[in-house]
């Protein structure tokens, strides 16, 4: 079963490869800002919701679950910092560098999507055994 989460990241995971795709091309240094940008976008909107309303719903079932929270939580910030790099080096025309940087992110962040789907997973057990 996929919940809204899990749904949000294949959104992010597409959004990422077309980011991918477009610093791998060196023809248009426009439209790779443009996917950045797009995908910037898009990672605001998630963080926001897992910090606002899916990690508190998470954490009122499960109080024990708090340390896996806030380290998933932190890793946004790590994120968010490493994409103002990326989009640094890119407005610096240091595309392939910025290519490389985007490449590791995407490394982390699938891990930190798979964590993340790994606790949801957890949770629809312990809700299958509930009353
Ligand atoms: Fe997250
Ligand atoms: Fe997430």
């Amino acid at each position: 079963m996929e919940g809204p989460v899990t749904a949000e990241h294949r959104r992010l995971d597409v959004l990422l490869e077309a980011a991918l795709a477009a610093l791998a091309s060196e023809a248009e240094p426009d439209a790779a800002r443009g996917t950045l940008g797009a995908l910037r976008a898009a990672l605001e909107t998630h963080f926001d919701q897992e910090s606002r309303l899916y990690f508190p719903a998470i954490e009122a079932l499960r109080p024990d679950l708090k340390p896996d929270i806030q380290r998933l939580l932190d890793a946004h910030g790590s994120f968010r910092r490493r994409l103002d790099h990326i989009e640094t080096r890119l407005s610096e025309r240091g595309l392939a560098e910025a290519h490389a940087d985007l490449q590791a992110f995407s490394r982390d962040f699938s891990a930190h999507e798979a964590a993340e789907e790994a606790m949801l997973v957890e949770l629809t057990h312990d809700a299958a055994v509930m009353p």
